[in-house]
C-alpha cells in the first residue's frame, strides 16, 4: 500500500483531522488499496454510529423557476427549453400526505431561487406541513435568500437547511456562476442559517468544470471549519442545454480521474471527520454510477460511510422538468413508491431503511425540545 498512507487513515479516524497537504495526499493517490482502507474506516465509523440504519428523507421538487444562471445547472434562467413549473400549496401537502404514508418522517422541499415575493407562500407551506405533521421535520433548499426571510421560514416550521457552497475557492466560483453571484454572499447566507438555528448542510459537486484537487482541499478545510450537521457531495454530470454542456468529468490538473471513486474518498473522509453527519448518496452519485452495476452509485455511497438517501417524492409529472443535469435517476429505487426496491437494494448490502427523523445529535432543536 502507498507508503504513508494508511498512517493517514489510523490518523484521521483517531484525530478526525488532517492538514491540508494530508488531505491533497490521500485524494491524489490512485491506490485501490488506499481507497478500500479508507472506505472500510468511515463505513465502520457509521456503522458504530448508526448501526446498519439508513435515514431516509422524501425530496419535493416544488418548483424549476429559478432567477439564478449558474453554469452547470439544467434549470438556470437561460435555458428557455425548461417548461417551468411551480407546485402550489396544496399540491406539496399532497406529497407529504404520499410521503407519510409510505413512512417519511423529513420532508425536503427543494426548488430553483424563487423571487421574493414567494416568500409568504413558503412560509405559509412550512407552517401547513408543520401543523398537519407535527411529527415530521422539514428541511429547506431553496438557495439563496434574505435573513428575514430564512428567519420566517425557521418561525413556520422548518429546522434544517442545505446550501451547497459548491466551491470554496473565489475564483473557482466565478466560473461556474454568472457575475451577480459571489462566494462572499453564498458563505454569508450559509452563516446566518446557521447562526438562526438550523441544522445546516452544504456540499460540493465532485468534478465540476476547472475543478482542481487544490479547490476540493480548500472545500475540506473550509467544512472542517464551518461544522454542518449534513453534507452533500455528488458528482457533477453535464446538462445538454447549458453552457458546460460539452464539458466532461474531470480535474484540470490530472489524468482523467475516476470521478464515482474520488466522489466516494470524500463521502468517506466526511464521515472520518465527522462522525455524527448526515451524509447522502446522492442521485448524482446513483445518476453516473446505476444500479444496472452492482453495487449500484447509492449502495457504493453508503458503503463509504453514507447514512441518508432521498427518494423523490415530487409529483410524477413534473420530475423529468426538474432536471439538473442529463439523465437524472427519478424512478425505480429513486422514487418514493420505489421505497420496496430501495428497502431490497440497501438489504443486499446488509443495510435497512429507517423511518426515524434522524435529527442531527449534536444539537438540539426546536421540534424535539
Ligand atoms: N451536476 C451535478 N449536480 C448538479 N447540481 C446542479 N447542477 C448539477 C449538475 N449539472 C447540484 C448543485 C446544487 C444541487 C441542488 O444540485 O450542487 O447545489
Amino acid at each position: 500500500m502507498a507508503h504513508g498512507m494508511e498512517r493517514l487513515i489510523t490518523k484521521l479516524r483517531n484525530e478526525r483531522r488532517l492538514e491540508a497537504e494530508e488531505y491533497r495526499a490521500l485524494l491524489v493517490c490512485d491506490d485501490g488499496e488506499v481507497s478500500r482502507k479508507l472506505q472500510k474506516a468511515a463505513r465502520e465509523t457509521a456503522l458504530a454510529r448508526f448501526g446498519n440504519r439508513i435515514y431516509i428523507r422524501g425530496l419535493i421538487e416544488i418548483t424549476n423557476i429559478c432567477r439564478n444562471d449558474c453554469l452547470y445547472c439544467g434549470i438556470r434562467k437561460s435555458n428557455r427549453k425548461t417548461e417551468r413549473y411551480a407546485l402550489d400549496k396544496a399540491e406539496i401537502l399532497e406529497c407529504c400526505r404520499t410521503g407519510y404514508g409510505l413512512g417519511f418522517r423529513t420532508f425536503v422541499l427543494q426548488g430553483g431561487e424563487m423571487p421574493e415575493h414567494s416568500d409568504r407562500m413558503i412560509e405559509d407551506v412550512c407552517k401547513a406541513i408543520h401543523a398537519e405533521f407535527p411529527d415530521c421535520a422539514i428541511t429547506l433548499s431553496l438557495g439563496e435568500r434574505r435573513a428575514e426571510s430564512y428567519e420566517r421560514f425557521f418561525k413556520a416550521g422548518a429546522t434544517r437547511y442545505l446550501l451547497r457552497h459548491e466551491t470554496h475557492n473565489p475564483e473557482h466560483y466565478s466560473l461556474l456562476h454568472p457575475a451577480e453571484m459571489s462566494l462572499e454572499h453564498r458563505l454569508q447566507c450559509l452563516d446566518t442559517l446557521k447562526g438562526i438555528g438550523y441544522q445546516t448542510g452544504t456540499g460540493i459537486m465532485v468534478g465540476s468544470p476547472f475543478q482542481t484537487f487544490g479547490n476540493i482541499v480548500e472545500d475540506i478545510m473550509y467544512i472542517s471549519d464551518f461544522r454542518p450537521e449534513m453534507i452533500g457531495i455528488g458528482p457533477f454530470i453535464p446538462h445538454k442545454d447549458t453552457p458546460f454542456a460539452g464539458y466532461g468529468t474531470g480535474l484540470v490538473d490530472s489524468l482523467p480521474v475516476d470521478i464515482i471513486g474520488l466522489t466516494l474518498k470524500l463521502i468517506s473522509i466526511f464521515r472520518l471527520m465527522f462522525p455524527d453527519a448526515l451524509i447522502p448518496a446522492t442521485t448524482a452519485l446513483a445518476t453516473l454510477a446505476p444500479d444496472t452495476a452492482l453495487p449500484g452509485g447509492r449502495e457504493l455511497g453508503i458503503l463509504s460511510g453514507a447514512n441518508v438517501v432521498m427518494p423523490n417524492l415530487s409529483p410524477a409529472g413534473v420530475r423529468h422538468r426538474y432536471s439538473l443535469y442529463d439523465n437524472k435517476a427519478s424512478t425505480g429505487a429513486e422514487a418514493a413508491e420505489g421505497l420496496a426496491k430501495l428497502e431490497a437494494s440497501l438489504k443486499r448490502i446488509g443495510y435497512r431503511i429507517t423511518i426515524d427523523r434522524g435529527d442531527f445529535s449534536g444539537r438540539l432543536t426546536r421540534q424535539s425540545l
